[in-house]
């Protein structure tokens, strides 16, 4: 972790505070690339993941957006309510495991709420002259939306869409008229769960590595109907529970059941993409299609239906 200092921060919507960290002695940060994210050790003492916005030609600073979540474990409340500029917060290099395609020939953008932030440091990199892009922002409210001004500027008005659904489901924004032709763009979508599987469910015809997710939740969430299951090890034998509020993937580091590479750790990126033998799996991930349920579970948030899987490790 680099001992990184606050040098600036803002409330850039209701509930969104940005952060700019610098280095102590202001020199250049380690560089990153578009879609990246840092983790950040809180004043509450855990880390938490959160997207660069800034231009990634920046040098001098990252910039993350936080949203004060408070139903959730507390790490959001902490770092808008017990920092202030000038306070010193350990960071870890960048890593990304929502990269963008610099071949593209086009990109279409899908944000929900504070889902906006990697993506901003996307549409940042691309500048005027890149490839065509477009963004739908998807959010609640003016007053929620982070970088309206920004993005609601004339110049990009044929990029940009911005809609606010007030918390109705009847106003919910219809991306069918958006994903029904496919072309050659690829897709980078961010925001909840709910608008992640709707842009999934209605890009199943686009070419599948032209689709690309990134979520906020490591680990994936708990659900009430969450059991604990055993997953075995064929090559190995040995057998591990995973019980509710763990994932396989942490169960077996913690466990040293086996080495598996990971990158997001929330379902997205397909790195940690393991050959099931046996079992029903719980797929809880936005990479596996349909036809692969059978064969293949992403172990760093998919459960079991069945009481337990036989995994190729
Ligand atoms: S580590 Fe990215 S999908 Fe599991």
């Amino acid at each position: 972790m680099m001992p990184l200092v606050i040098a600036a921060a803002a409330d850039v919507a209701q509930g969104i505070r940005s952060f700019d960290l610098v280095q102590p002695d202001g020199s250049e940060l380690p560089p990153f690339t578009p879609g990246s994210h840092v983790k950040v050790q809180v004043p509450s003492g855990s880390v938490r993941k959160y997207s660069l916005c800034n231009d990634p030609s920046e040098r001098h600073r990252y910039v993350i957006g936080v949203k004060r979540d408070d139903n959730g474990q507390g790490g959001s409340v902490s770092l808008i309510d017990r920092t202030a500029v000038g306070d010193t917060l350990p960071t870890s290099l960048p890593d990304n495991a929502f990269p963008l395609n610099e071949y593209a020939r086009s990109y279409v953008f899908i944000a929900g709420g504070i889902g906006i932030t990697p993506i901003m440091s996307m549409i940042r990199s691309l500048g005027e002259l890149g490839p065509p892009w477009k963004l739908i922002y998807l959010t609640r409210s003016a007053e929620e939306t982070a970088f309206l001004e920004e993005l609601d500027a004339p110049e990009l008005r044929d990029r940009v869409t911005i809609h606010h659904d007030h918390g109705d489901l009847a106003r919910s924004f219809d991306l069918w008229p958006v994903l029904e032709r496919p072309g050659t763009a690829h897709i980078y979508c961010c925001g909840p769960r709910g608008l992640m599987e709707a842009v999934r469910d209605m890009s199943g015809h686009w070419s599948h590595g032209n689709v690309h997710f990134e979520s906020f939740d490591e680990g994936g969430e708990v659900r009430p109907d969450d059991k604990p299951f055993i997953v075995k090890l064929a090559k190995s034998g040995r057998a591990f529970e995973i019980p509710v509020g763990k994932t396989i993937l942490g169960v077996l580091r913690e466990q040293g059941g086996c080495e598996i590479a990971s990158s997001c750790e929330a379902g997205t990126c397909g790195t940690c993409r393991t050959t099931l033998l046996a079992g029903e799996a719980d797929h809880r991930d936005m990479v596996l299609m349909p036809e692969e349920f059978d064969t293949q579970v992403m172990v760093c948030v998919s459960r079991a239906k069945s009481a337990e899987l036989v995994v190729d490790l």
